[in-house]
């Protein structure tokens, strides 16, 4: 069988591909429908296959057993990894996240946060979202009507919740969100410390956060941090290791996901003024179902990567045993299998079946959190907001993992 290997002109794995999303979207549409699954071996990264269609995210996904996590999960330049093996030996950037861990692990550490995340733990946080968000709706009517809604707005507002989740201090935001920018837009020229894919970034990470371990596990209260601190895993204390690698995901994905999702969110209803309309009273439910549409919009994930442990026939390919499989969401929450005229916003088309925030057992632990956090901004935002308009580009994040902006400046009127 000839192995279908992606087309020299088509480009989704380097960062300035995502730079075009109109360029992206169509190289994703046509793979769509002519190469579902395609073998990418393009310098700097080593090669992997792509996996394009909603369902077959879902299917790779849905098959852990076969398809894990370790030890390739993102898409990291030879230089980057050869930098992150130098450091820190086999174990990728030194961490041992959720998202790197299989099974049975991953179920016993994703269990000491999900209650966190659901019920009335979930609804003990949103007292204190809706109490951030309308500080943030303040911010912008202070703000005389033109801010940079990415820099001034967006980057803070889930950064604030997520201080608050672990009863960190709001003077530390700065410094949080320069590590996470180190981390996770390593590939962006303004915003890396160095082309090593972050790699450098975790060293400072982790005293940060060690200083926080020490402090909760001495001192443990009614927070995150101190659940993660001081919580067992078969009956003995949780490892310095991944204890702070947990804390490293949350204090990441938390926010930088999210403040992609708000800014592409509003860049989305300032060019639809309609849909935006659809929103100046809203129920609820059109509320939720608008805040998911702006995660399949934006889909601040691009890919996430699978290895697989055992030969496997898919489409007319065979992923061998060790192979990469690179997921690409961005392209999943595109595809018109599942959704109608997909490259449309719409405030309130049918979204389920969007794969933002990934599938299966890894799928995102934040999600109602999440959704939650957008609901309350442009629950209160939109019904106030009179006018807006661009006051310069948007310039988006270069990147191939998590997508975002750097600026997005506006001129608007909000009623008091
Ligand atoms: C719009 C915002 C967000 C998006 C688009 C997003 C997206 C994702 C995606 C795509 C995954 C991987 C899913 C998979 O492998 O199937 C993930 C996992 C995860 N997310 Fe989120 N996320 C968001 C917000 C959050 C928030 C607010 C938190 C926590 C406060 C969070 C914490 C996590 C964690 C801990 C994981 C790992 C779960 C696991 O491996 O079991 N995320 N997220």
């Amino acid at each position: 069988m000839a192995v279908p290997i992606l087309p020299s002109e088509i480009d989704i794995s380097s960062p300035e591909a995502y730079l075009n999303e109109r360029r992206l979207q169509a190289d994703f549409s046509r793979l769509r429908n002519e190469m579902p699954i395609a073998w990418v071996d393009r310098e700097p990264y080593r090669p992997f296959w792509s996996v394009v269609r909603n369902a077959d995210i879902k299917a790779i996904e849905k098959n852990h057993q076969i398809f894990i996590n370790e030890p390739r999960l993102t898409l990291q330049t030879r230089k980057a990894e050869a930098a992150s093996a130098a450091m820190f030996g086999g174990q990728r950037y030194g961490v041992r996240t959720l998202t790197d861990m299989d099974e049975p692990d991953h179920r016993k550490y994703r269990d000491i946060s999900s209650r966190w995340f659901v019920g009335p733990g979930l609804r003990k946080v949103l007292e204190r979202v809706d109490r951030i968000a309308d500080r943030f709706v303040d911010r912008m009517v202070k703000q005389g009507g033109q801010c940079d809604f990415a820099t001034e707005v967006a980057m803070w507002y889930p950064l604030y919740v997520i201080l608050s989740l672990f009863d960190l201090p709001e003077e530390d935001a700065p410094r949080l969100l320069q590590l996470t920018q180190h981390l996770v837009s390593a590939s962006d020229p303004d915003l890396q410390r160095s082309d090593l894919g972050g790699t450098d970034a975790v060293p400072e990470f982790f005293e940060y956060l060690g200083r926080l371990l020490v402090e909760r596990r001495a001192h443990p209260g009614d927070d995150l941090a101190s659940a993660i601190a001081t919580a067992e895993i078969d009956g003995k204390p949780i490892d310095t290791l991944e204890a702070l690698s947990y804390y490293l995901i949350m204090v990441t994905a938390g926010h930088d996901t999210t403040s992609g999702a708000i800014t592409g969110g509003m860049h989305a209803l300032v060019e639809n003024p309609a849909e935006r309309e659809k929103l100046r009273q809203p129920t609820p439910a059109l509320l939720r179902n608008a805040s998911g549409e702006m995660c399949r919009w934006v889909t601040p994930v691009k890919h996430f990567m699978r290895t697989a442990t055992e030969d496997f026939s898919f489409h007319d390919a065979t992923i061998k045993a060790g192979d990469a499989v690179a997921l690409f969401y961005a392209s999943g929450n595109r595809d018109d299998a599942c959704f109608e005229d997909p490259d449309r916003f719409r405030v309130d088309r049918k979204v389920d079946g969007h794969v933002a925030f990934g599938f299966g057992i890894h799928s995102c632990v934040g999600r109602q959190l999440a959704l939650a956090e957008m609901d309350a901004f442009f629950g209160r935002l939109i019904p106030r907001l009179r006018h807006v308009e661009f006051a310069g580009d948007p310039k988006l994040i270069q990147s191939n993992l998590i997508g975002g902006y750097k600026s997005l400046p506006l001129h608007y009127e909000i009623t008091h």
